[in-house]
Order: C-alpha cells, then sequence, then structure tokens
C-alpha cells in the first residue's frame, strides 16, 4: 500500500492532479485525498481547484458535478460503475408526470441523482444546504426528490409542503440499515452515547437522533455536542473521519454492514490507474451540463 500511496503522490504532481474524496470513502482513499468533505463541500471546493485534472473519489453523481463545474477540465472518476441507487429512483418520466399535475411548483433536486434529473430541475440541493435552500423560496408547494426521508425531514422544519418525486425514493443503506432497529441495538451495545443520525434515514430514525444532519454537519456537531461517545447514523466512512478528527472521542458506525459498496468501489489501485491513463474521464452532453449547471449554480448561490 505504502509503494501504491507514493505511486499516486508522484502522480498528482505530474499531472497537476486534485484528489477530491467524498466522507464515505475507503480509509486510505481519504488519506490519499486533497479534500475530504460532505456533497455540498465538494461542490464548493470542485469551483475554486486550480488544477489540469480532478480525480473524484466518490459515487457517479459526485463526479458529474465535478465536470459540470469544471467543464474545461479533465474530470476521472476511477471506477464508472460506483453509481448511487438513490439517484436511479428520479427518472425523467417521474419528473415529466409531477411538473404535469403540479405546473407551477418548483422542483427542488436532491444532489444524490442523475444529471438528466438536474438537468430538469429548477434548483439542486444537498443534505447541508436543503433546508436553507427551501426555507429562502417563497413557494409553499414544492416537488422534491428522489429522497422521501430528506423531504420529510425539510418539510417538518420549514412547515411547507415538500411532495417527494417519486413518493418511493430512498437510500438503501439509511433507509434499511439507519433504521430503528439497527439504531436500538447500537444503543443497547454503546449505552450512554449520544445518536446522530443522516436526513436519508426514515424519519422514525430522525426522531431518535440528538442531532440530525449531513456528514460535514455531523462531523462539526462532535465538536459542539459534549459526549463521552457518539453513534454516526450513517454510512461507517464517517467514523473513520470522526475518530481521526476527533481521535479522543468514542466514535461508532450504527452497525458493521452500514456500508455504501458503490463508495467502496473507488479504491488506490483504481485511483492510480486513473492518473496514470487519464482514464476514465466524466463525458456528458454539452446541453445537459449547461442546464444542471444552472440549476447547481442556483443552489450554491442559495446556499450562502
Ligand atoms: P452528505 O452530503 O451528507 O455527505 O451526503 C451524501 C450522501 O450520499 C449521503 O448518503
Amino acid at each position: 500500500m505504502e509503494e501504491l500511496v507514493k505511486k499516486i503522490e508522484e502522480l498528482k504532481r505530474t499531472r497537476n492532479a486534485f484528489i477530491l474524496a467524498h466522507n464515505y470513502q475507503l480509509p486510505e482513499v481519504q488519506d490519499v485525498a486533497d479534500f475530504v468533505g460532505d456533497s455540498l463541500e465538494m461542490a464548493r471546493v470542485a469551483t475554486q481547484v486550480d488544477a489540469d485534472v480532478i480525480v473524484v473519489a466518490g459515487v457517479r453523481f459526485m463526479a458529474e458535478v465535478a465536470k459540470v463545474l469544471n467543464p474545461d477540465r479533465i474530470v476521472l472518476h476511477p471506477e464508472p460503475a460506483s453509481g448511487c441507487p438513490l439517484a436511479d429512483h428520479m427518472t425523467p418520466e417521474i419528473i415529466k408526470r409531477f411538473r404535469e399535475m403540479y405546473p407551477h411548483a418548483p422542483l427542488v433536486t436532491y444532489v444524490n441523482s442523475t444529471i438528466e434529473a438536474k438537468a430538469l430541475s429548477d434548483i439542486i440541493v444537498t443534505s447541508a444546504s436543503a433546508l436553507k435552500v427551501v426555507s429562502k423560496l417563497d413557494d409553499e408547494i414544492i416537488l422534491f426528490g428522489p429522497d422521501k426521508n430528506l423531504a420529510w425531514y425539510v418539510a417538518t422544519r420549514t412547515g411547507k409542503t415538500l411532495l417527494a418525486v417519486p413518493p418511493w425514493g430512498h437510500c438503501p443503506i439509511h433507509e434499511y440499515l439507519v433504521s430503528p432497529y439497527y439504531l436500538r441495538k447500537a444503543k443497547e451495545k454503546h449505552p450512554g452515547c449520544k445518536l446522530f443520525v443522516h436526513p436519508e434515514s426514515p424519519p422514525e430514525s430522525q426522531m431518535m437522533a440528538d442531532f440530525v444532519g449531513s456528514t460535514s454537519q455531523m462531523l462539526k456537531a462532535i465538536g459542539e455536542i459534549e459526549a463521552s461517545c457518539y453513534i454516526l447514523g450513517t454510512e461507517e466512512g464517517l467514523a473513520y473521519r470522526a475518530k481521526k478528527m476527533y481521535p479522543d472521542k468514542d466514535i461508532f458506525p450504527p452497525d458493521s454492514r452500514t456500508v455504501c459498496i458503490d463508495m467502496k468501489k473507488i479504491t488506490l489501485d483504481k485511483i492510480a490507474r486513473s492518473l496514470e491513463t487519464l482514464k476514465p474521464q466524466v463525458k456528458l452532453r454539452k446541453e445537459l451540463m449547461e442546464a444542471a449547471r444552472e440549476a447547481i449554480e442556483r443552489g450554491l448561490e442559495l446556499a450562502k
């Protein structure tokens, strides 16, 4: 592994490359990255990167956002099969149906969505920005997709009506493994710990939590909410990042099975290979990129 890390460091220099990683990435991938963060931070950093090549260590939609914000740079996604099942719930056909039923409601779309869905949306939000952005809108009825649980989180805090597009959209990890059942088990195993939960988790899980927020909001909250230990109700990669930031605190994922296999498809080996070959590059249709960019930038502006 040491050899591989050295090779990546060397390739980063020769290619003038920047590695942008999500908080759920494998520990060794987080360690080799130039920036690790949540989806909002990744998008913000992507607007400021001054490198010839950007390597995205995250799932496909994260690589697409980086490309949309950097159309003239080389954006590498080391494993194109690293997708997001949540994103796939919101198809253009479903969007069309909801647009027809609610022609006056804006469509606010979670960043965990396909480039096609983003291109058909008015505003793109992340779990860190959704609440702020929706609060700023004048509209009372909002189409929101594809995560029904994030829609519930925003609706209950803003008092607005968020219609989930589609009503069943969910992340399998949060829906089934950050469920009340596993959280109760985790609380039994680690009594006295504060429970933090991602808003992609079911409403019942959110109601059990001491804090609900995006991955980076949870990291920040560990420093603000005093406790002897913490259970982070989300993908287990966040616990690695949290322990690195707070070495004196006990931090646990809810269960050893809370693993997003798509996030874990990005490995050091694949990063090295993609820096060497400059493949696979993210390539998107120009008109899709332009339409998606407008919605992404609107979201980033409203999130300020
Ligand atoms: P964050 O923006 O909170 O990091 O969430 C991204 C994600 O994919 C959650 O499953």
